[in-house]
């Protein structure tokens, strides 16, 4: 396979391009909690607004019938994309805490009853936690926690203490937002399967780094956001299968969701138009589906590479960092996430440290506050990868780390 050009795909980020004051280069290590734009985004959602913006699914004008052509076109990309079957199955949400809070709202209190189950744990980002913790407290059912191994990892070896035919849901994210963990998601679904639970899959950070096919892995719902993809902001996705779709009810009423409002009660659209209520993100909504011919132009086999290259030697290379604590597996079980601490030096100090040299980190709980308790450690310093960075971002993150510790007078 011919490398990912480095430069080239560079070159697309405009934010890349202007140095920061003092002519420092940027060096954004955030991709996990979202990332820079190419210009083919930017430029579709100006499109949008300079030469057809309109309403979408109202007007039969001119300018409404592209916005609806265009919200279709992406809605399949995303469709293809995901490899799902059917673009009915594609929903434009806010962002993938909306996806999980429909899913849990809309199909869980239709479904949950006291006493059943819900199968968590404790690497999962808040916004696919939280939702499941209320759907228990409102339906009585309860939320039980695959433990984790010490690498963190989930201990697949012990799913059967935590999983029965009592488990209505298994929800675990594709890859953890701190540890980086991949997730066996096809083996947990079919388990899920076979307990007669659905998966939810909270694909936040997966989606932008690896392959994902919804069929063949055999997931129920997936949830993600356009702008950890390279789109915009304010734009997400369900996906669910049909028939689960069909069984869950819209959480949010309105225009556009109803198949006929009498005076005394209503009835739905059928999906996606059921849970998507009011004016949805419609320059957002186009502009992703720009974000997701991107990836495709670059291609995913490549991506995946290339990140799994910057990740292996990022790894290796902050081990040289006396005091160095790296959270989560091996380079083998992880996407392109490494969090860590050095000892005798706050995260919050040491990110602060960090952007005086142009390195752009995030530190803090990462919206993981039970695996922050389960590891002992109140915040962490995260270096998150996209399919920007190379390893001379490394290197600066190397200098910057260096640079910090001789001010926290650690060396
Ligand atoms: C794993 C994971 N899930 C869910 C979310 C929530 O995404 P959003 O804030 O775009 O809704 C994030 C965001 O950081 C995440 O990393």
């Amino acid at each position: 396979m011919i490398p990912l050009d480095i430069e080239a795909v560079r070159g697309d980020f405009p934010i890349l391009q202007k140095p920061l004051p003092k002519g420092l280069p940027l060096v954004y290590l955030d991709s996990g909690a979202s990332a820079q734009k190419p210009q083919c985004v930017i430029d579709k959602e100006r499109e949008v607004y300079e030469n057809y913006y309109a309403n979408a699914y109202r007007g039969v004008y001119r300018f409404g019938a592209i916005v609806d052509e265009e919200l279709e076109g992406a809605r399949e990309k995303v469709r293809q994309f995901i490899r799902a079957e059917h673009s009915d199955e594609i929903v434009f949400t806010s962002g993938c805490t909306m996806s999980l809070n429909l899913v849990a709202s809309g199909w869980g209190k239709r479904n949950l009853k006291a006493g059943d189950e819900i199968l968590i744990n404790e690497m999962e980002h808040h916004a696919n936690f939280v939702p499941w913790q209320q759907l228990a407290a409102q339906t009585g059912a309860t939320c039980r926690f695959l433990p984790l191994t010490d690498d963190g990892r989930l201990e697949m070896a012990r799913i059967g203490e935590v999983l029965s035919d009592k488990t209505k849901i298994v929800a675990v994210t594709g890859m953890s937002n701190m540890l980086g963990t991949l997730n066996p998601i096809d083996e947990l679904a079919k388990k899920a399967h076979d307990a007669g639970a659905v998966i939810v899959v909270d694909g936040a950070q997966s989606v932008p780094h690896e392959h994902t096919d919804v069929v063949a892995s055999g997931i129920d719902f997936l949830a993600f956001s356009g702008h950890k993809l390279y789109g915009p902001s304010g734009v997400g996705v369900l996906y669910g299968k049909r028939e689960l779709l069909e069984q869950t009810a819209p959480i949010l009423f309105g225009g556009h969701m109803i198949d006929r409002v009498y005076k005394d009660h209503s009835t739905w659209a059928s999906s996606p138009a059921k849970f998507e209520a009011g004016t949805i993100q419609i320059a957002q909504a186009i502009a992703l589906g720009a974000a997701i011919d991107y990836m495709g132009t670059l291609g995913m086999d490549k991506v995946q590479e290339h990140e799994r290259n910057v990740l292996e030697y990022a790894y290796n290379r902050l081990q040289e960092i006396p005091g160095m604590r790296i959270y989560g597996p091996g380079v083998e079980h992880r996407g392109a996430i490494t969090s860590f601490t050095i000892d005798g030096a706050h995260p919050e100090d040491l990110a602060q440290l960090l952007d005086r040299k142009g390195v752009f980190v995030r530190h803090g709980h990462h919206c993981t506050m039970p695996l922050h308790d389960l590891l002992g450690v109140s915040a962490t310093v995260r270096a998150s990868f996209g399919v920007y960075n190379s390893r001379d971002d490394v290197d600066a993150l190397m200098d910057a780390i260096q640079f910090a510790c001789q001010r926290l007078r650690l060396t």
